[in-house]
């Protein structure tokens, strides 16, 4: 009999996470790196959200609260999702976690049993899978391949529901691509799901507010309203409001299931962080005012990034619809060597290679389930990415 758990052997630590780490650790060597793999704003939290943690601390709300959030929260929470997505919930249908992260998670072990299947988008966010055998089930992977902007078809979504499919996660924009699917794309894959009535829908909608140019965000409840008895809406305050280290995460959905996640945290976790409640408060009816400003500086780190790394031999670099990712392929690259002489197999290979070659830290596509691509996190300084994208162009002008 071994020690850890059977099930811990099925999952595999974060991958984004070990990037980081091994970029900060030829930093602290003394090599001149750039961190390109990180899923965070590079502001600040703007300064009314910070004030409202300060006056929570200062009026001693720093006690347990309920189980799954503070009813402020939870009204504005309801106020939001009809605000921005025209969805009606009551506080009863809305829970809180820890991040985003623990809200999705707290969702799958609520429901999966073993054999359970979770059907995936790929590329994904590197978290789904593994939370998905965390909580028992088995995550089936579908194919959105560069030519389809990195979206799936409703033929594909169609060929991969079985009587065994529970879940389908949707993420739109997306991490790692940041492709956003329009109204007419997001309907064609929910009149396939209204078809299979056995199948719910989790969307995570954590990059909702970093929509760019002619893109429009929607949901798929939003979208097809049939589908709102079966559907977990899934957003948080990390991304929009740059509050990823104050750890608040929220979804709305049928009170069967919210009441079925808060018994999964009230064992685990009890409620988030009381302070960062109250701070979420506040980012959600206060000033919405940054967004914009924010997205414009997206739009010309996105706009940067895209024309130069289009410029390096071997890449292909399609621009994204939302988020602060792009997805390149690799796949000109494949089968040569770098000056170091390495020979690129695949993408973990180049990762590795364009970090200790030229300092530039991205994350492998394999890492996100479609090859052979990278990340590139553009939530950074335009001169950083210029310097970075600049290094990219030389090393693959490199390859032989
Ligand atoms: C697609 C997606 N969903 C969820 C999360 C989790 O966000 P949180 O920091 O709120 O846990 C992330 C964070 O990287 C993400 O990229």
């Amino acid at each position: 009999m071994t020690f850890l758990s059977a099930t811990l052997d099925r999952v595999k630590p974060s991958p984004t996470i070990a990037v980081t780490t091994k970029a900060q650790e030829l930093k602290a060597a003394g090599r001149d790196v750039i961190g390109l793999g990180a899923g965070e704003p590079d502001f600040d939290t703007p300064q009314n959200i910070k004030d409202a943690g300060i006056a929570a601390i200062a009026e001693g709300k720093t006690k347990y609260t309920a189980v799954d959030g503070i009813p402020e929260l939870k009204q504005a929470i309801c106020d939001k999702f009809k605000r921005d997505n025209d969805l009606s919930y009551t506080p009863a249908q809305v829970t809180v976690g820890t991040g985003g992260k623990q809200v999705l998670y707290n969702a799958f072990v609520a429901t999966l049993n073993a054999d359970d299947e979770v059907i995936i988008p790929a590329p994904y966010w590197v978290s789904y899978p593994d939370m998905v055998k965390l909580g028992g089930g088995e995550p089936v992977f579908i194919d959105g391949v560069m030519e389809q902007g990195y979206k799936i078809t409703a033929d594909q979504l169609e060929a991969a529901i079985t009587p065994k499919t529970k879940w389908f996660l949707f993420n739109s924009p997306s991490n790692p691509t940041g492709a956003g699917y329009s109204w007419d794309e997001l309907k064609a894959l929910t009149d396939v799901l209204l078809r299979h009535p056995h199948v719910w829908v989790m969307t995570d909608d954590m990059y909702e507010h970093l929509a760019y140019g002619d893109f429009k965000f929607c949901t798929p409840a939003q979208v097809e309203p049939a589908l709102y008895d079966r559907t977990l809406t899934v957003n948080g305050v990390s991304k929009a409001y740059a509050m990823t280290g104050w750890r608040i995460g929220y979804a709305g959905g049928p009170d069967v299931l919210i009441k079925a996640m808060r018994k999964v945290q009230s064992q685990s976790t009890s409620n988030p962080c009381t302070i960062s409640q109250w701070a979420a408060v506040e980012a959600l009816n206060g000033t919405q005012d940054f967004l914009a400003p924010n997205n414009a500086l997206f739009i010309g780190r996105r706009d940067l990034v895209v024309d130069l790394l289009n410029k390096a031999p071997g890449i292909v670099c399609p621009k994204p619809e939302g988020a602060f990712y792009v997805y390149p392929s690799i796949a000109g690259c494949i089968g040569k060597t770098s000056k170091a002489g390495v020979v690129i197999t695949d993408d973990e290979v180049f990762a590795t290679a364009l970090l200790e070659e030229t300092g530039v830290a991205v994350v492998f596509g394999a890492a996100f389930g479609l090859s052979p691509n990278f990340r590139v996190s553009y939530a950074t300084a335009n001169a950083t990415l210029t310097d970075a994208c600049n290094r990219i162009i030389t090393f693959c002008e490199g390859l032989r």
